[in-house]
């Protein structure tokens, strides 16, 4: 009896931990978002300038943005999109902005950050 409680508990108790392992942590849910928006063509269009991974642009004079700070790309973005940064080629930035939210913002971060620069 006492040895058929001990392995109940310990099923219960791998079960529990399996559980937490497989939960995605908050990073990643984000960072699937962000890559989602990313990718999205009827949203942003971000590819469409920028490429894939954020570092094939279309055009020399657009820049690369896989593999920057996550909080450089997010105050950037925000700043597009509240219309505080107004330099050089702002205007497509500052239309493609306006549909997000703070956290698609975020998640958008957290997807180019980890692309490799080069
Ligand atoms: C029509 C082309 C175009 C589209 C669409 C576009 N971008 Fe841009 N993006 C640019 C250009 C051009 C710049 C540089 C603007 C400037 O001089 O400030 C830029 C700048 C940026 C920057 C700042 C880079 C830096 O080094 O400061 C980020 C971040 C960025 N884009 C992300 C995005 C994301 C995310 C999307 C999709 C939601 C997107 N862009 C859609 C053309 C585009």
């Amino acid at each position: 009896m006492n040895s058929t409680w001990s392995i109940t508990g310990f099923a219960i108790t791998l079960l529990c931990a399996t559980s937490v392992f497989a939960a995605p942590s908050p990073q990643s849910v984000q960072y699937s978002l962000g890559e989602e928006l990313y990718l999205n063509p009827g949203r942003g269009g971000c590819t469409q300038c920028h490429g894939k991974a954020g570092n094939f642009p279309v055009m020399p004079l657009y820049p690369k943005i896989g593999g920057q700070s996550e909080l450089y790309l997010y105050n950037q973005m925000i700043d597009y999109r509240e219309k505080r940064r107004q330099n050089g080629l702002y205007v497509p930035m500052e239309v493609a902005m306006q549909p997000f939210s703070d956290e698609e913002i975020k998640a958008m971060s957290v997807y180019l950050a980890q692309q490799n620069a080069f």
